[in-house]
């Protein structure tokens, strides 16, 4: 008998978070609108989530996220005037951020009381399913999205699954980090997480980044859960709660680039790998990077 497809198709985008790394920035601006060159970051998750077959989006937002449901409204004046002009392919463009209607929802977390709680506001969208949950500000430039990987590997492997990739050994503190069976496959079985621990504690240097495929389980922990580090609602030590039950949790160690666009350093990266890979700036942006490398030695 052919294996049942299990499918995942809603997706959370928890954004509710309050984005002090950006400030003042981030005052009045969402994080996930800021551009990496000309598309927000947003895009670039729903993209992949969209390649990834999901067709739900559920966003926890917060207040002073406005203009991100507006991102998401569809633009008649805009796409009039380009039509007019006859500007067919910014108009393609602009079209393909539109998203069906019905096919998005949001959800307010009045607290920023962690990503954990932040999945658990949106129990009653996700109902009885297992979800993917997806940290807008984590982009991973990928042949195959990254997303897409995981759905295809959890056709395998049911139950949750986390995207996993090694950090340096020193960075461990700042993530939620795996103890895994198998270390070295490409697809390992989880034994435990530890959210941020002490370099010393550590139990490995695989980090979890911000793609995960959830069971409904999840959710009913996440009811129950405590705070844990930093004081928030952890969503590691919920998905961790699930291999005490004895339900099986996966790590891929997906295939790909992954830019930490939460901090500064990462969105800046982000910004001139994804400048370098357009045709239409690729020879002014690089022969500008040329010309800078002999000030960047100096200023060393
Ligand atoms: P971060 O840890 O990057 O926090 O959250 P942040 O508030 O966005 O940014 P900084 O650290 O203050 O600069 C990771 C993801 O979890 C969401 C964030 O919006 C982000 O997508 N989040 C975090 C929530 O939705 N709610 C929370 O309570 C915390």
């Amino acid at each position: 008998m052919p294996k049942l497809k299990r499918r995942v198709t809603k997706a959370v985008f928890p954004v509710a978070g309050l984005g002090t790394r950006f400030l003042p920035a981030t005052k009045s601006v969402p994080k996930e609108i800021m551009t990496l060159v000309d598309r927000p970051l947003i895009q670039y998750a729903i993209d992949e989530a969209r390649e990834a077959g999901i067709k739900e989006f559920i966003f926890v937002t917060s207040r002073g996220k406005s203009a991100l449901e507006d991102y998401f409204d569809h633009a008649p004046e805009l796409e009039n005037a380009l039509r007019k002009k006859g500007n067919d392919e910014l108009l393609k463009t602009l079209k393909s951020t539109n998203m069906d209607s019905g096919a998005i929802a949001y959800i307010r977390q009045h607290k920023p009381m962690g990503l954990g709680h932040a999945v658990w506001c949106a129990r009653r969208l996700i109902g009885n399913e297992p979800f993917a949950v997806m940290l807008p500000d984590d982009v991973i430039a990928a042949e195959t999205p990254c997303l897409k990987q995981m759905t295809d590997a959890y056709q395998e492997t049911g139950g949750s699954m986390v995207a996993t990739m090694e950090v340096p050994r020193d960075m461990t503190s700042s993530y939620g980090i795996l103890d895994v069976e198998d270390a070295n496959r490409e697809l390992a079985t989880v034994k435990g997480m530890v959210e941020k621990p002490a370099v010393a504690d550590a139990p490995s240097n695989l980090a979890v980044i911000g793609r995960y495929i959830i069971t409904p389980d999840v959710l009913n922990t996440l009811h129950r859960q405590k705070s844990g580090a930093g004081g928030e609602v952890q969503l590691t030590d919920a998905i961790a709660a699930e291999i005490g039950e004895g339900r099986p949790v996966h790590a891929l160690r997906f295939k790909g680039q992954r830019f930490d666009c939460g901090s500064k350093a990462g969105f800046l990266q982000a910004t001139v790998s994804f400048a370098l890979a357009r045709a239409e700036l690729q020879d002014e942006f690089s022969s500008y990077l040329r010309d800078m490398a002999p000030l960047i030695r100096v200023a060393e």
